[in-house]
């Protein structure tokens, strides 16, 4: 059967993006092929995820690993134009704001192939951030644009995107995230992880929190201030985790440092946290939904919807500790708006786009 639609992934936030499109266009009869280019492959970062998210094994791993920008995103474009030229595919899908996002849209453009962007439209406007970079151009290639938020719609009109290729279709993170909501077990995901009383919850990867030892050092002062809070329990990204455990992470009683996690056995312990704090694009997401208040540690957020319609906001290392102390006083809030089309509807809005396209 020749390909329609070639997805291409390659890293944790892209899964949970995949999921409910896959599926919506598997519903719909569309020949399909996944391409994971392998950029992340841990199991823990990569396999687990296709497995509790019943995604189908991709077609292809091109096994691309890790190596610096400019490596990691030719070895991946390489590799990719071959496996395009193979597939010969009608329309290629690319998700979120990762290298792999940014050598796939490079590639399909130059090869001519149309091209739809899944979270198109989001911007922080810091160029210190590779991802902005990556969002910059992929937009720019893309064909169809697929948009989670209506601030996103506006960023795109203003960098002139015509009007007619962008499609408001909501969060397909959020689909996987209510598909899920009943499998959750936030009592035993606590108990598995020795976890008593009020517990934070905290990922943290961004090279502007983890690669500067002296960040990574006053990072890990703050963990022990929330440690002295609540337990603070931390699924370790593997970008950060031996400069952390240098500075000392563990050393504290109550901080619990882990492997990274499964999306359901993460997803459950964040759905019973007292709170959050992060530096993920996804948690955020996921918090505003679940109701869980939401420490960003960053400058910026390129998804303000989840402050002024949800349970995040921005803090510093200096602010985030009195913001921490003073949500556990307060409790999990018990209303929040939350944004439009975050329905768990978005692959299907997404896959009925497609197949328009494809007609
Ligand atoms: C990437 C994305 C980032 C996303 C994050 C999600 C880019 C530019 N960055 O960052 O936007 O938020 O994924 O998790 O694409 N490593 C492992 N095992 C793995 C994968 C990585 O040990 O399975 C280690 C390697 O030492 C590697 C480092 O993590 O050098 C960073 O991996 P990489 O994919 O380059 O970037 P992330 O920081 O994971
Ligand atoms: N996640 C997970 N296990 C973890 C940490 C995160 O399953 O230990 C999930 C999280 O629920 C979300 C996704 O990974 O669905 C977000 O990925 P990440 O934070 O790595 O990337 P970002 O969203 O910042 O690009």
């Amino acid at each position: 059967m020749s390909t329609a639609v070639l997805h291409v992934t390659g890293a944790r936030p892209n899964f949970p993006k995949l999921a409910p499109v896959q599926a919506a266009l598997a519903e719909r009869g569309v020949a399909q092929r996944i391409v994971h280019t392998g950029q992340h492959y841990d199991d823990r970062m990569s396999d687990i995820f296709f497995r509790e998210l019943e995604l189908p094994r991709p077609d292809v791993n091109l096994g691309i690993g890790s190596g610096s920008h400019a490596e990691q995103t030719a070895r991946t474009m390489i590799a990719l134009e071959g496996a395009f030229l193979e597939a010969e595919p009608r329309l290629i899908l690319v998700y979120g704001d990762i290298n792999s996002t940014l050598a796939a849209a490079v590639v399909a453009s130059k090869l001519g192939i149309p091209l739809g962007h899944v979270e198109a439209g989001l911007r922080s406007f810091d160029m210190t951030m590779p991802e902005e970079i990556n969002r910059l151009v992929t937009d720019r290639l893309s064909n169809v644009l697929f948009a989670t938020s209506e601030d996103a719609i506006g960023h795109l009109e203003r960098e002139g995107v015509d009007r007619d290729t962008i499609h408001f279709v909501g969060n397909p993170m959020i689909d996987t995230l209510l598909k899920a909501r009943p499998r959750l077990d936030p009592a035993r995901a606590k108990a598995e992880h020795g976890i008593e009383g009020p517990y934070i919850v905290g990922t943290l990867h961004r090279p502007s929190n983890v690669d500067d030892p002296d960040d990574v050092a006053a990072l890990v002062r703050v963990i022990h201030a929330f440690a002295d809070l609540a337990t603070f329990v931390m699924p370790v990204h593997p970008r950060g985790r031996d400069r952390l455990v240098d500075a000392g992470l563990t050393s504290h009683p109550r901080v619990i440092a882990t492997d990274p996690l499964g999306y359901l056995d993460f997803v459950s312990l964040v759905s019973g946290a007292d709170a959050v704090v992060t530096d993920s694009g996804g948690v955020q997401e996921e918090t505003t939904i679940l109701g869980v208040p939401c420490f960003t540690m960053r400058p910026n957020t390129e998804r303000p919807v989840t402050i002024t319609h949800g349970t995040n906001q921005l803090v510093t290392r200096e602010s985030v500790v009195p913001a921490v102390a003073a949500a556990l006083a307060a409790g999990r809030p018990t209303a929040w708006p939350t944004p439009a089309l975050w329905d768990g509807h978005a692959g299907e809005r997404i896959a009925d786009v497609v197949q328009c396209q494809l007609a």
